[in-house]
């Protein structure tokens, strides 16, 4: 297995042969034989192969034969070679996401986004956005989006990708049978595609089950009754009510009960933050509309009492990326510090983004170091065990955790397609940019251009 950088050049020869410089030939470890197989993506040709004098890494094809592989682009890319008689060039890295028909922000508000997507592989290989009805599957091509080195984007038709990054933004579609027989498509075609769909909190729940990082999570109900309720108020002095589908804070209650004094119900209504006060837990149940099918796709969770700065309690947005060689890293820690009697740390509820760094100094002074380094080793152990329990390719994730007390680390979330907020930070453009290229290396892994060390 070899792998190089090239240039990819059209020739104005008119037969069909591909011509490789010799460097070219000498890196890939070209067996010299005659007819030498041309992949893309999905698409495959073989040709006569002539051996050229050219310094530097080169290869030149006709226009008929870049026209009927369809090569996204000409000029720098990644070429690997597996036994000598083949040149894969690429590889063709699919964004799998919505879009919105026009070439001027083809992916709407999102747009910028896959743009940083992109980035990291630009001069190295070809990325395509594309949305489920942009394949074709009898053609083997898609056709998406290419970023264009100015900036600005060009529609075109190129062959299946090597692998699939999936961005799907919405989890009602993600959920549709239509959409999970799209996905098995690739699957089934052998093309990896990771971050299969968005996690319900009560799945990860499930999913650590019976793994040893269970301690790591609050103890949770779906669905609670009022008799299952009361008893998880009874055992935690306070809990937190979250829809399992839920995301940015939305639909969130914190219940308190307080000897003597009753049940206090904390939650975000119109943008501000409301507190009610029961005397009885059935006034309770009835506000919360336990009877009448209310907290239906609820998750009632053992409330963690966090540690705070200015007595507001902060938690942390770990952001996870798997890198080129399928190891999982903290690609980046956001602190969050939550807005004056918002039972959430979100921005949009008036948090503050912090670094780990200045929010656990504030908080354990010289300790501080050998906290976050034990965090990070427990991010690590998480993102393993769901990796392993789950039964897709995970290539990213984003947990947030939270620090009791005691020193004890709990996992609130685990997201699959977690969201770039924490990135605000002017402290954390370096991770911004460093989360990325890891996501890039890893699509490079996952198409097998490189020699894996566990195959
Ligand atoms: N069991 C809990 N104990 C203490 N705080 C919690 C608990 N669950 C959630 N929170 C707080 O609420 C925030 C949002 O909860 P999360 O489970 O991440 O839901 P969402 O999907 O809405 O982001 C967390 O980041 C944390 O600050
Ligand atoms: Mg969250």
């Amino acid at each position: 297995m070899s792998l190089t950088t090239c240039t990819v050049h059209v020739t104005t020869k008119q037969e069909r042969n591909i011509f490789i410089s010799g460097e070219l030939a000498k890196a890939l470890r070209l067996s010299k034989s005659k007819q030498l197989q041309l992949q893309v993506g999905s698409q495959s040709v073989t040709l006569p192969a002539r051996y050229i004098k050219k310094a530097g890494l080169h290869l030149y094809l006709p226009q008929s034969v870049i026209a009927s592989i369809k090569l996204p682009r000409l000029g720098p890319c990644l070429a690997s070679s597996g036994n000598g008689k083949e040149i894969r060039l690429g590889p063709v890295i699919g964004v799998l996401t919505n879009t919105t028909g026009t070439t001027a922000g083809p992916f709407g508000s999102r747009t910028p986004f896959i743009r940083s997507i992109m980035q990291p592989g630009e001069r190295k290989s070809y990325h395509v956005a594309f949305s489920p009805k942009d394949v074709n599957w009898q053609q083997g091509t898609v056709s998406g989006y290419l970023l264009l080195p100015e900036g600005g984007w060009v529609r075109k038709t190129v062959p299946l990708p090597d692998v699939v990054y999936n961005r799907l933004p919405s989890r009602k579609a993600e959920k549709m049978e239509s959409t999970e027989i799209f996905k098995q498509r690739f699957v089934k075609r052998n093309i990896p595609l990771f971050n299969w769909g968005f996690f319900d909190k009560w799945d990860v729940y499930r999913l650590l089950e019976n793994d040893p990082v269970f301690k790591f999570v609050p103890e949770s109900v779906l669905n609670p009754t009022a008799m299952q309720i009361k008893e998880l108020l009874e055992n935690h002095k306070f809990i937190y009510l979250k829809p399992t589908a839920g995301s940015l804070g939305i639909g969130i209650y914190r219940i308190t009960y307080s000897q003597g004094r009753g049940y206090f119900v904390r939650y975000r209504r119109s943008g501000k933050n409301v507190l009610l006060r029961f005397n009885k837990f059935d006034g309770l149940v009835k506000m919360l509309g336990v009877n009448r099918g209310k907290l239906n796709n609820y998750v009632i969770q053992q409330g963690i009492r966090l540690i705070e700065i200015d007595s507001c309690p902060i938690d942390f947005r770990f952001h996870m990326t798997k890198n080129g060689n399928n190891e999982w890293v903290v690609a980046a820690i956001g602190a969050k510090k939550a807005g004056k009697g918002s039972v959430t740390t979100h921005l949009r509820n008036g948090g503050q983004l912090m670094t780990a760094e200045q929010a656990l100094k504030q908080v354990y002074g010289g300790r501080s170091e050998s906290i976050l380094t034990k965090m990070k080793e427990t991010s690590i152990e998480l993102a393993k065990a769901i990796e392993h329990n789950y039964n897709h390719p995970l290539g990213e994730l984003g947990f947030d955790l939270g620090i009791d007390q005691n020193e004890q680390t709990w996992m609130f979330e685990a997201n699959a397609k977690p969201g770039r907020s924490i990135f605000k930070h002017p402290g954390l453009k370096q991770q911004d940019k460093a989360s990325l290229a890891n996501v890039y290396d890893h699509c490079v892994y996952l198409s097998r251009f490189r020699a894996r060390r566990d195959s």
